[in-house]
């Protein structure tokens, strides 16, 4: 076991477990990591509690995250149902209904906020919603190293948000979300149960691939992608 500081907390690693999957890989090329394919938004989560332990090594991954002039802007706030029933609770009050329905299940609920400006000269940061955006990408494939899932939700209310989570001016309240074990599909309503079991889908690369100008397709290669 690897000990380390994170500000005041203290984060414990195991190193070399095997990845358990969360049931349903993306059906995407090979070659992609194992973690990327493993990580999907389900909304079926189990009631097993998730150690604060974890939520520091998943907070430890966001740290690391790269940030315009390393700014950092993310604020995560983050309730344990285990440790913060009121916290949870608070937070789960601010999903849109269709989001509370299933996300209120999961154990742990957080809303991560962006600082929308730089702290050394006050100047507009641009780069926040993106930089906040890379920490929660680091902060759900360490969940899913660990067979957490994570479901990201734009569905919420920011300005609820922003007055029952006291977040104060200067910071956007930019995602909910919910974090778990996955559960029992079987446990929830029939519509959200198909959309649990439809296929996953995404764009063709060509839809969104482009060579050096919008007007160019990218040059085929006949090299193979190592
Ligand atoms: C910023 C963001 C906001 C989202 N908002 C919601 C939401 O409010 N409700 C919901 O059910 N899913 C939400 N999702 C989940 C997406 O629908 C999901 O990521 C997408 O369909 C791809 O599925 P996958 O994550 O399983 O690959 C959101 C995802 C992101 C990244």
């Amino acid at each position: 076991m690897i000990t380390t500081n994170v500000n005041t907390m203290t984060v414990a690693t195991t190193g070399g477990t095997p990845l358990a999957g969360l049931g349903n890989p993306a059906p995407a090329a090979a070659g992609i990591h194992e973690l990327i394919r493993e990580r999907w938004s389900p909304r079926a989560f189990s009631g097993v509690p998730v150690s604060r332990e974890r939520l520091n090594v998943l907070l430890e991954a966001a740290r690391w995250a790269p940030s315009s002039m390393n700014e950092q802007p993310w604020r995560f706030l983050l309730a344990n149902r285990r440790d913060d029933p009121e916290g949870h609770a608070r937070i789960a009050s601010t999903l849109v209904p269709f989001n509370a329905a299933w996300a209120s299940r999961a154990p742990v609920l957080t809303i991560v906020a962006a600082k929308t400006a730089f702290t050394h000269n006050g100047a507009a940061n641009h780069s926040a919603y993106h930089d906040v955006g890379q920490a929660v990408a680091l902060f759900t494939l360490q969940a899913t190293a660990f067979g957490l899932a994570i479901h990201q939700m734009g569905g919420f209310d920011r300005d609820r948000a922003r007055l029952l989570l006291d977040i104060p001016d200067g910071y956007e309240p930019v995602v909910a979300l919910a974090l778990g074990y996955p559960g029992d599909a079987g446990e929830l309503s029939l519509e959200m149960r198909a959309r649990e079991t439809a296929p996953r889908t995404r764009r063709p690369a060509s839809e969104w691939v482009y060579g050096g100008r919008w007007s160019e397709p990218l040059p085929p290669t006949t090299e193979s992608v190592q």
